[in-house]
């Protein structure tokens, strides 16, 4: 495989199949020309992803999503320096059908491959459009991972703090699944949030220590008081459903906002941000501005198909390790934890 790093500006195809989303973009130029997603709606009816459906999609959209991003930048295969593919974490399975064709893509084009860390993408997703200052805090929110992480010159990272249980994403959507919800619940809970009161029920807010989270509690607590509240009244879910969804809501965007601003104050840094799925939550947003006001920082958001799973940041990503001249070889393999 011919590495021609000397390229300033190469043409990186990104590839994303970790979780739920096949999805396919091409950097050019240093811009994202194409970011193709296909979002599985099957795992919908189950509640949650269900893995080996997910690998079976991947493996059906995998060539069509490649080829529409490619289309869609006006470029061939041919055209390519290298292919950035996400290695981990994430399903296995579903890894593994990107991971896989990016190797024999690469292997028949004789390109190189460059690994993609996919929560690093997701941190490195701000820099697609925004041009933050270095230091950098981000808060990374999503349905696997929830972390505070310091972006430092050249794109370094370093994890100040992370969840010790559930993820964000994932205690929205299990109070989505208690409360029938679809999944995944984050978005629906967004959307009836807007016509209720977060004040209307108060759920526990975990008590961790310095930067660390947790959300098993937050959980444990949101079922008690639906089952209290149920008991006495069947309806009572369908009934209250908007307040319910916004103090929900409400208790895990504070506590998000509450560590972020513990960070900013231990840091001194002057740019904050927000990424993963999480990050599209309207609430989140509107929280993130008010607090970037009230401790005079700059406040970052990707757009908003940036912000949940896309292969436009991986294709970014990659153009960072290519930079470094971080090349995978044919014989990596996948990871599905850090
Ligand atoms: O980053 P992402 O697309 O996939 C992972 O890498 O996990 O994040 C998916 C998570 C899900 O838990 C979903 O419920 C949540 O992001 N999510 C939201 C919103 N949109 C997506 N959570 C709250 N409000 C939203 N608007
Ligand atoms: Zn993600």
């Amino acid at each position: 495989m011919q590495a021609s790093n000397n390229n300033s500006q190469p043409v990186i195809l990104g590839i994303e199949s970790s979780c739920d989303d096949t999805s396919a973009a091409v950097l050019k130029e240093g811009k994202i020309h194409s970011n193709v997603v296909n979002t599985q709606e099957i795992h919908k009816i189950y509640g949650g992803v269900v893995p080996e459906m997910a690998s079976r999609k991947h493996q059906q959209n995998i060539i069509p999503v490649v080829d529409t991003a490619l289309k869609k930048a006006g470029i061939g295969i041919q055209d390519v320096d290298a292919i950035a593919c996400t290695q981990g974490p994430g399903l296995l399975g579903s890894l593994l059908v990107g991971y896989t064709f990016t190797k024999g893509l690469a292997l028949s084009l004789n390109k190189p491959i460059v690994n993609v860390d996919h929560i690093s993408a997701h941190i490195y997703a701000h820099f697609i459009e925004h041009n933050p200052s270095f230091p950098f805090l981000c808060l990374l929110v999503s349905g696997g991972h929830t972390q505070i992480v310091s972006v430092q010159e050249n794109y370094e990272l370093e994890v100040l703090g992370s969840t010790l249980d559930d993820a964000a994403g994932e205690a929205f959507d299990k109070a989505g699944k208690l409360l029938g919800l679809p999944y995944p619940a984050g978005p629906e809970i967004d959307k009836l949030a807007k016509q209720g009161n977060p004040l209307a029920f108060a759920f526990n807010t975990p008590n961790t220590k310095d930067l660390s989270f947790s959300f098993s509690g937050v959980k444990t607590s949101i079922l008690y008081t639906l089952q209290k509240l149920t008991q006495k009244d069947n309806d009572f879910i369908e009934n209250n459903i908007s307040d319910l969804c916004a103090s929900i809501q409400h208790t895990i965007v504070s506590y998000l906002i509450s560590k972020l601003r513990m960070a900013l104050q231990q840091t001194g840094v002057k740019s904050v941000g927000i990424a993963g799925g999480v990050a599209a939550n309207s609430y989140l947003r509107q929280q993130l501005a008010q607090l970037a006001d009230e401790m005079n920082v700059e406040a970052y958001i990707p757009k908003f198909e940036y912000c949940t799973d896309n292969a436009a940041m991986i294709a970014f990503a990659g153009g960072i390790a290519y930079h470094r001249n971080e090349f995978g070889t044919l014989t990596d393999t996948c990871f599905t934890r850090k």
